[in-house]
């Protein structure tokens, strides 16, 4: 059985890396053959710089209460500083009812709003555009995470938590969609350029858009025009609440990839209907936590294997579309755009595992990405194991600790025997030459060396000489 569709490029994207090859020995190294990675493209009144986009992540890195840390905001000024065009703050609660992961950051309170603003213009900085992706898990959390239990469209658990849900009362549900909308207010107010509804892998928006959880019988249960009814009423509530122009993105799973799931021909109907309700983008991904395997896709799954789905979809709309699955080559996103499958392109764990990803291609140093390699440990692996929590990466490890590791050149002399005879060449020759002149001028260039992260020995070599040179 297929599990997967074709990605179909390969012959295409065979000539296509034959040429920047060539291209690449022609420019004496300097890559130019990307130039489409690296063109502008438009979200509603948006413009993003270039098409390489970072999705959300979940990575545990906000405070307990839910409000932003130090250590989120290293971690999105790492990757504004290293390329991408427009990066997409992780699942962001609207409730604290939907919260999916214990460090999730939340945005159902004005109090959250500082925080934000901080992060939005660290990555402002950096030219980089940003977003947040507005969530709600319903039923794929847990009461241990939320202290109570999860609600859902339908009292269904779910295949992974199989924790009861409790069914949403018909109002509640109409307060849920005011509060994605209040939600966006407050992100348009910390700065943010654009929010991301989360309408993919299952989580709350899913569960009602699909036959798979959803089995009500009032206005948002039953027929393909009431379970799309709750996503639509929150596109509308957003926009009556943030203006025309301000972009929204809207997420979706393609493919739900389960049994009694939604698959690619309703979710063409569902982006029809979601564009008509204002939607600006469409990030085309795939999966709900009990098809996991595809959200998160290990190795053995193809390098953008959503494409085909994201051309389905594109087809169905005229707003650009951002597509995702295992995208780590500038040669597929090339293809990917050129083809028409997508206008953007997101590389989720690649900017995890080198967020300077967009700054090498673009200086044609394709050989120093340090590329992912799919294993999820560090990053998935890590955010559902409570022992460690934390997203990082396996080939990173200073993913989620960038602002307390750091590289700084750290230069030393390779040979501990010549080290040794110059330290002492050259202290013999300060001895000899100790005049006033030659003891200031030490300190100041000792205490310049120091701001550079001279090692102190090579440093001390270094100023013994200048120092006995100017005596
Ligand atoms: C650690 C981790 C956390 C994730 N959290 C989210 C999230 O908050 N929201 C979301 O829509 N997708 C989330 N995803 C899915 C990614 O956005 C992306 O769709 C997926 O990783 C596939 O892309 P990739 O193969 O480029 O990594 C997460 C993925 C990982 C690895
Ligand atoms: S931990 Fe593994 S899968 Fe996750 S980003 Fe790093 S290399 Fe990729």
């Amino acid at each position: 059985m297929k599990h997967y569709p074709d990605t179909n490029f390969s012959a295409f994207s065979f000539v296509i890396k034959q040429i920047i090859t060539k291209k690449l020995i022609i420019d004496g190294g300097r890559c130019r053959g990307f130039k489409i990675l690296f063109s502008p493209v438009k979200i509603g009144n948006m413009v993003v710089p270039n098409r390489f986009v970072v999705p959300p992540m979940g990575t545990n890195l906000a405070n307990a209460d839910g409000t932003v840390s130090e250590e989120a905001i290293d971690y999105w000024k790492a990757r504004a500083e290293g390329g991408w065009g427009l990066l997409i703050v992780e699942v962001t609660a609207i409730d604290p009812l939907g919260k999916a992961i214990p460090y999730q950051p939340g945005l159902w309170d004005d109090s959250f709003i500082p925080g934000f603003k901080k992060l939005v213009d660290a990555v402002h900085r950096y030219g980089a555009k940003i977003a947040v992706q507005l969530h709600h898990a319903g039923r794929q959390t847990s009461s241990q995470i939320i202290g109570k239990q999860p609600v859902a469209p339908s009292p269904i658990p779910c295949l992974v938590s199989k924790e009861m849900p409790r069914e949403l009362s018909t109002s509640e549900v109409y307060e849920l969609v005011e509060k994605f909308g209040d939600a966006a207010i407050r992100a348009r107010e910390a700065g943010f350029d654009a929010v991301e509804v989360h309408g993919a892998h299952g989580y709350l928006i899913a569960q009602f858009m699909s036959p798979h959880s959803n089995k009500r019988v009032d206005e948002f249960g039953g027929s393909f025009h009431n379970r799309i009814r709750f996503p639509v009423e929150v596109m509308r509530d957003i926009r009556r609440k943030v203006g025309g122009s301000y972009p929204i993105i809207f997420r979706i799973s393609a493919n739900e990839k389960v049994t009694g799931g939604r698959t690619v021909d309703e979710s063409r109907a569902a982006a029809r209907v979601i564009e008509s309700a204002g939607a600006d983008a469409l990030h085309v991904s795939i999966g709900v936590y009990g098809s996991m395997q595809y959200i998160v896709p290990p190795a053995d799954i193809p390098p953008g294997f959503i494409l085909s789905d994201a051309e389905e979809i594109k087809k169905a709309v005229s707003v650009p579309i951002i597509g995702v699955g295992r995208i780590n080559d500038p040669v597929l996103a090339m293809d990917a755009i050129l083809s028409g499958k997508a206008d953007l392109l997101a590389w989720g764990r690649q900017s995890l595992a080198d967020p300077d990803t967009p700054n090498k291609i673009s200086a044609g140093l394709i050989e120093e990405i340090s590329p992912c390699i799919a294993c999820n440990q560090g990053c998935i692996g890590y955010i559902f194991n409570p022992e460690k929590m934390k997203a990082t990466c396996l080939v990173n490890q200073f993913c989620g600790r960038e602002g307390k590791m750091k590289i700084k050149p750290y230069y030393i002399l390779k040979s501990d025997t010549t080290f040794k005879s110059l330290c002492m060449l050259s202290l013999t020759l300060f001895a000899c030459s100790n005049t006033s002149l030659a003891c200031v001028t030490t300190i100041l260039v000792l205490f310049a060396m120091s701001i550079v992260s001279f090692a102190p020995s090579t440093a001390a070599l270094a100023t013994s000489l200048i120092a006995c040179i100017i005596s």
